[in-house]
């Protein structure tokens, strides 16, 4: 059969993208110079502001668009107010066949969000997050304060979700428990998962859910549009999924389409996630305690503190959502793991390993309101 990996079809090398590299070497994009310098600068530690208030918002705001976002929709909008910021979904960026119901942009939401009081503790601001039920957004409150740059603040630039393989070295219990704390919240529970039965329980779960993404035209057709081929191209749009960051050759898009159309299958990708799953350290399941928009949010906030907490670490991460994301499977995945009545949301697995390279954001002045 025929089949696409999801976002993670640019996790896999084959050998025919590797005859395919040939031709990249014409292609647009294939120097990564200009790639990685853009990715650096978006990235950038230190704050280039300029006077007045407007200008501290706009740099709060671009530090929370570092945060993750599924399929790297950056799915937000912010707007500005006087000692406020608002944080808002971006009804152009939702993908309806991974997430019908919106529960991954509100988890990104919730990333950006945890980012944004983060960066406002850093910059001598107290930030009170409230859901807003009518609105369906999040309004951050700000106060003047003393200043605290955390480690969690410290490790912003460098986050990234690492799509590569692991060490497969155990982490330290000291380790694990800072892990677990970061991630877990009044209304979020956070499931580490080390021993390696349970760990293959969960691979199986991954294995079931890929393939039933893989034969679905309209999970295809939409991961292919946020799929960017080369350089070129993720610089131009500066979103999506850009193939390199899971280390694979700059191809140009014509080919790269066509690839992503005729050479990937169902089992090269299973096998990629069997190894990288058990070459992990372990997984991490989050589970609000409701699922509703609100619980959802909250989810990102301790995701993004468990991803910030294990960069500051230098333990890697990334998401294996299948189980969660499969309709069918998600309630059979649940009782497996021992929450029948409840809706798990992420799927983390987490080890050391290299760097892979940067994602890149659009500017500020995009997402603003
Ligand atoms: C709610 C949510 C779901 C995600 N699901 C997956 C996933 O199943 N597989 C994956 O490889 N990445 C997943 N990601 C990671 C995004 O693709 C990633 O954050 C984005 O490409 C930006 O890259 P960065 O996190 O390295 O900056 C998810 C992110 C979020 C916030």
């Amino acid at each position: 059969m025929v089949n696409i990996s999801r976002r993670r079809f640019v996790s896999t090398a084959p050998t025919v993208i590797a005859g395919a590299s040939l031709l990249s070497a014409c292609a647009p994009g294939n120097d990564p110079t200009d790639y990685s310098s853009l990715a650096a600068e978006i990235r950038r530690d230190g704050p280039q502001l300029g006077p007045g208030e407007i200008a501290l918002l706009q740099e709060l705001v671009r530090i929370a668009t570092l945060a993750p976002s599924s399929h790297n929709t950056q799915c937000w909008k912010f707007a500005l107010e006087d000692q406020a910021i608002t944080i808002l979904r971006d009804p152009l960026r939702r993908c309806p066949a991974v997430d019908p119901d919106d529960h991954h942009v509100f988890i990104s939401l919730g990333c950006a969000t945890e980012n944004l009081l983060q960066a406002s503790l850093a910059h001598g601001l107290q930030g009170e997050a409230a859901f807003d039920v009518s609105r369906e957004a999040i309004r951050v409150a700000l106060a003047p304060t003393s200043a605290y740059v955390s480690p969690l603040f410290k490790a912003i630039p460098a986050r990234q979700c690492t799509r590569g393989d692991y060490d497969s070295k155990p982490l330290s219990s000291e380790e694990l428990s800072l892990l677990e704390r970061a991630g877990a919240s009044s209304s979020v529970r956070i499931l580490l998962i080390t021993e390696r039965p349970a760990v293959e329980r969960v691979l199986d779960y991954v294995v079931q859910a890929n393939t039933a993404q893989m034969a679905d035209p309209a999970f295809v057709r939409e991961l292919r549009s946020w799929i960017r081929f080369n350089g070129v191209e993720a610089a131009h749009k500066r979103d999506g999924l850009y193939s390199a960051t899971t280390g694979n050759p700059n191809i140009p898009t014509w080919l790269g389409e066509l690839a992503f159309g005729l050479l990937f299958r169902t089992k090269g990708e299973n096998d990629k996630y069997a190894r990288q799953i058990r070459n992990s350290a372990g997984i991490a399941i989050f589970v609000g305690q409701s699922a509703d928009k609100a619980h959802w949010v909250e989810v990102g906030r301790c995701y993004e503190r468990f991803a910030l907490q294990a960069t500051a670490l230098g333990i890697r991460n990334a998401l294996v959502n299948q189980p969660v994301e499969v309709q069918a499977v998600r309630p059979q995945f649940a009782t497996a793991f021992g929450l029948a009545s409840q809706r798990p949301d992420l799927i983390v697995r987490f080890g050391r390993g290299p760097v892979m390279p940067y994602s890149l954001r659009r500017p500020v002045q995009a997402v603003l309101v």
